[in-house]
């Protein structure tokens, strides 16, 4: 970590494939975790896996993903034999959240007190123990929030206090069908929903399937606009407009 230089890493990463770039970020930092949704940034641990053995991979367990999702974590943990850490809200202040506004106060005012509460505050936890994360996020999945993403950058909203903390994005440039082609190509498990209609996936109550032609994050936050459709877990994609 202490070697590591962000601008010339910026500079040497740019326009790289994404194995190219996850194999930098596993020689740079050893204290290094992959996060993965149960979507199809599976393909990020099958890369990784090639690149090196002893990857950190860490899933946010919100208690609210479809049936399908955990099943497919469980797939993907015994598949690659990885270890699979689940994040769990804090339990006090589900609690408290739960008790005073039920199971679906989203609906009413809005995903971002429910998000910081069962992913965010998990995130951070776990992320202020971490020198680096990696993230499946891509740059055709919002143009409001993601056309703008690099290849690795500071997270500042995640640091531990006196931290460093670095962010890198290895599928940036990828198309979702490049994805596609890859999980095919390679035979990479893949969460059932998506023989259902649903592209992105997020928590069971905050997600539904799309129209053909209709953009994949249509199906995310669908009663809340398009530009807010961010739960805080890349909260420098907002800061950094
Ligand atoms: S979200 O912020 O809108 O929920 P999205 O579903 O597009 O994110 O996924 C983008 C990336 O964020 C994923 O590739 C993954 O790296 C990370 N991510 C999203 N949800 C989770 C989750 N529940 N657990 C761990 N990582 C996640
Ligand atoms: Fe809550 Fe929905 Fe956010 Fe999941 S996506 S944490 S259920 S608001």
């Amino acid at each position: 970590m202490t070697t590591f230089n962000l601008e010339s890493a910026c500079i040497n990463l740019q326009g790289k494939s994404p194995r190219a770039i996850l194999k930098a970020a596993l020689a740079d930092f050893e204290n290094i975790a992959i996060s993965f949704s149960g979507a199809e940034d599976v393909v990020l641990i099958d890369m990784a896996l090639q690149i090196r053995k002893d990857i950190q991979v860490f899933s946010l367990d919100t208690g609210r993903l479809h049936p399908e999702t955990y099943r497919f974590m469980e797939r993907v943990r015994k598949h690659y034999q990885i270890e699979i850490e689940l994040l769990t809200p804090d339990f006090q202040r589900l609690d408290a959240f739960v008790k005073q506004k039920g199971l679906f106060s989203f609906y009413e005012d809005g995903h971002s007190e429910c998000c910081a509460i069962r992913k965010v505050d998990a995130l951070r936890r776990k992320l202020a123990n971490c020198d680096a994360w990696i993230t499946g996020q891509r740059k055709d999945q919002s143009l409001d929030t993601r056309a703008d993403i690099p290849e690795v950058q500071l997270d500042t909203a995640f640091a531990g206090v006196g931290k460093t903390l670095i962010k890198f994005n290895p599928l940036l440039n990828w198309s979702s069908e490049q994805v596609w082609d890859y999980i095919e190509a390679y035979q990479v498990p893949y969460n059932s929903l998506h023989s259902q209609g649903f592209v992105s996936i997020g928590c069971e109550p905050c997600t539904r399937s799309v129209l053909p032609n209709q953009h994949e994050r249509a199906g995310r936050w669908w009663w809340e606009e398009s530009a807010k459709k961010e739960c805080g877990l890349h909260a420098t994609n907002l800061t950094a407009e």
